[in-house]
């Protein structure tokens, strides 16, 4: 009898495992997203001001590190729930993904502007970085 009980229970806890782990990875990749959103605002005086950039290469390290993983933070199944991504991220997922490579490419010429200290170059790239790269990926597979 008490062993039927227990049986039942982990049963009932595996379940709310799976529902959890789902659970998580949607809110995981939301805080990661909110982090580089904090680092772009984080950036934006010292870009604008053409300042000392190079202070700002470990927050580009951060979001080249994060963004890598980007497309394993949005497994199939990932796509309901608290969640604004959209179906075009699981549909269109070349295009997804191609968003992700060229923002990739973006933060590299953004990292080799920073670890010259070359703050004109790394001003210029930045200003277009959040419409064109962040922006460019939002427009199609982000709800607003
Ligand atoms: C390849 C596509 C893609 C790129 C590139 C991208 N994003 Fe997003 N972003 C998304 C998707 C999809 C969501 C919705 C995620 C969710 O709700 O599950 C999102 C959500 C966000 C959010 C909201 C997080 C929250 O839930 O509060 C922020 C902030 C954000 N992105 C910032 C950025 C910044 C900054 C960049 C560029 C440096 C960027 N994103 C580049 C696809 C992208």
């Amino acid at each position: 009898m008490k062993m039927r009980i227990w049986i039942a229970a982990l049963g009932m806890m595996a379940l709310a495992g799976t529902a959890l782990a789902q659970g998580d990875v949607i809110a995981e990749r939301r805080a990661g997203l909110k982090r580089m959103g904090a680092h772009m605002e984080a950036i934006k005086p010292v870009a604008d001001a053409r300042g000392d950039v190079r202070i700002l290469e470990p927050r580009i390290d951060d979001m080249i590190a994060w963004f890598r993983s980007m497309p394993d933070r949005f497994p199939a199944g990932s796509g309901t729930g608290d969640t604004k991504a959209l179906p075009t991220v699981w549909t269109e997922r070349a295009g997804f993904e191609a968003a992700n490579t060229r923002l990739l490419g973006q933060l590299d010429v953004l990292k080799t502007a920073a670890a010259a200290g070359d703050a004109a170059a790394f001003g210029a790239a930045y200003s277009v970085t959040g419409a064109q790269f962040c922006g460019g990926c939002h427009r199609n597979y982000r709800a607003r």
